[in-house]
């Protein structure tokens, strides 16, 4: 699949997952990718609202028709977060961090999130993604909160949406087939590389639970790896993740 192709660019549409999940399940073909300049109901995970600056972002949702298994698909949007990282990094001279489940962090700020959803496709019961990406481009710090930040602000030059789709494109094309074929090791590695908080306490909230312990890692399906002050070993599919409560030697 090359993400991509085809391109369908719009000037705004309510979120670009609405019209990328019509889009696959009426047919369209792997690579096929929505772009908006803006959202006029664009969604972060966990039923939070994703809002924007008109052109200010990468804006964008692509089909990806897959044989994958389903216990799989945790992994994905990590995977997808180091195809933005490394595009962040071509752009900032900064090395960017991936959060579980699915944040990129430019010096500790937010610079982007993704959103994978599965559907059923109609035609043959087979599974098809729907990978929405939102990126910082070129906006301003006013327009963000404290906690997020964009690549101009992060490399100090202006930037535009077009400038850095290409790249995103191309790194995104790679990921994807490596993910359809399996050929994740190496990738992998480089997600590992780029966690953040690995070491560190953390929170994680899981509706009404709050799990607190040392972050070890991720495993290879996606799920968080905890070390609980008892020294119980949890994993998590789930939650929201804070860095803290400071241990006290
Ligand atoms: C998150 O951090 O919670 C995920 C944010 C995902 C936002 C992108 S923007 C493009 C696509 N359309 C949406 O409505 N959401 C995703």
């Amino acid at each position: 699949m090359i993400v991509g192709r085809p391109l369908i660019s719009v000037d705004e549409v309510t979120s670009t997952m609405d019209l990328a999940v019509r889009l696959a399940t009426t047919g369209a073909t792997s690579g096929t990718t929505v772009l908006a300049g803006h959202q006029t109901a664009g969604r972060g995970r966990a039923g939070r609202r994703w809002e924007t600056v008109p052109r200010s972002s990468i804006l964008m949702s692509f089909v990806a028709h897959t044989q994958r298994p389903h216990n799989v698909l945790g992994a994905l949007s990590l995977l997808l977060g180091l195809a933005v990282a490394e595009t962040v990094d071509d752009f900032t001279g900064e090395i960017a961090t991936i959060k579980w489940p699915n944040d990129l962090l430019i010096l500790g700020r937010k610079i982007a999130g993704i959103l994978v959803v599965s559907k059923t496709s109609p035609a043959d019961r087979s599974l098809v993604l729907i990978c929405g990406i939102g990126l910082n481009v070129n906006t301003e710090a006013s327009a963000l909160p404290e906690t997020g930040t964009s690549i101009s602000l992060a490399s100090g030059v202006p930037c535009g949406v077009g400038d850095v789709l290409p790249t995103l494109l191309d790194i995104l094309t790679t990921t994807m087939n490596r993910f359809e074929q399996g050929d994740t090791d190496e990738l992998w590695r480089r997600v590992e590389a780029r966690l953040a908080f690995r070491g560190e306490m953390v929170s994680v909230q899981d509706g009404p639970r709050t799990h607190r312990g040392t972050l070890q890692g991720v495993s290879s399906t996606g799920l968080l790896e905890l070390e609980l002050s008892s020294g119980e070993e949890v994993t998590l599919a789930a939650g929201d993740l804070t860095r803290g409560p400071v241990a006290v030697p």
